[in-house]
């Protein structure tokens, strides 16, 4: 055989190769790895680019990252401020704290309580000269802003309802002062994420009108919160929390308790809990 036709024989075969393949290697981008190796990936993945948000206020990076097999994207955020008083729109917030280290210990709280589900995986890490939060970047449709926007519906009502109890819960466990509609993601089959928790954790004991917005709870959330443990809270937050914050988080979720197990004796338990 001619060896210049084999030679162009074994090219072809190889680009024919190469575009089987391609797929393949892109769909390894989007794995399905554990947690666990979503924190490892996180923590030790190299930044292969890196690109400021457009969205949001600080606007926090968007990281490429690369440990060879997986590529992916983060959000990093280095935000950490603290101020003995500061002036909002309607308010002034005494020991304002904007900080990433929020977003961390929202995450290993809502690992405490079986609500990781609904976070991406944040862990701290060191970019750029600075220490801050990344996320695991999530493929998402668009924010809860833009869906009250373009007045669309979630198709499934129910399953939708079920996932923002679970968030105001969250909310006001957790004690964001700044849970914009920007924080809120939609992604695949209106799935809802919940992002950005930098100014959460404030230190007040209270709820934040618990009437409007604690009218139903997942059986199994109220079941863990029950069980949620100073302790294993402390333990789980120490770099990231103060002995105040903490024992907030626990006058909360005492009041929240509280809260649904008096609605539960007023309507009866299967009209509050799901
Ligand atoms: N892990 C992530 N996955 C997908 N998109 C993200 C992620 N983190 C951030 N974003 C996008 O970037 C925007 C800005 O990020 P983030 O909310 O953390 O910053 P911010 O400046 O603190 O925002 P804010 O305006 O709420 O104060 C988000 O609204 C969201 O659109
Ligand atoms: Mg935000």
């Amino acid at each position: 055989m001619n060896p210049l036709h084999s030679r162009w024989r074994r090219v072809i075969f190889a680009a024919l190769l190469c575009l089987i393949w391609r797929p393949l290697a892109v769909a390894a981008d989007e794995p399905g790895l554990t947690k666990e190796q979503i924190k490892q990936f996180l923590l030790t993945a190299k930044v292969v680019h890196s690109q400021r948000s457009e969205k949001g206020v600080t606007h926090p990076w968007r990281l490429t990252l690369s440990d060879g097999t997986v590529t992916h994207d983060a959000s990093f955020q280095s935000i950490d401020e603290h101020k003995a008083t500061m002036k909002l729109t309607n308010s002034t917030e005494l020991k304002f704290v904007d900080s990433y280290t929020y977003n961390i210990a929202a995450y290993a709280l809502a690992e405490l309580i079986g609500l990781d589900d609904m976070l991406p995986v944040y862990v701290e890490r060191k970019w750029g000269g600075n220490i801050g939060s990344l996320s695991w970047w999530l493929a998402v449709k668009m924010d809860e802003g833009e869906r009250l926007k373009q007045k669309l519906e979630p198709p499934d009502a129910d399953a939708w309802n079920n996932q923002m109890y679970k968030m105001r819960v969250f909310d006001q466990l957790i004690s964001d002062s700044d849970p914009n509609l920007t924080n809120v993601l939609i992604g695949e089959n209106w799935k809802v994420w919940r992002i950005d928790f930098t100014r959460a954790f404030r230190l007040t004991k209270d709820l934040n009108d618990p009437k409007k917005n604690l009218v139903r709870c997942d059986r199994q959330l109220l079941e863990k919160l029950k069980a949620l443990d100073a302790n294993a809270l402390t333990e789980k937050t120490k770099k990231y929390l103060t002995k105040d914050e903490v024992k907030a988080v626990m006058a909360r979720r005492d009041k929240i308790v509280a809260h649904f197990q008096n609605l539960i004796t007023e309507k009866g338990e299967s009209e509050v809990l799901y």
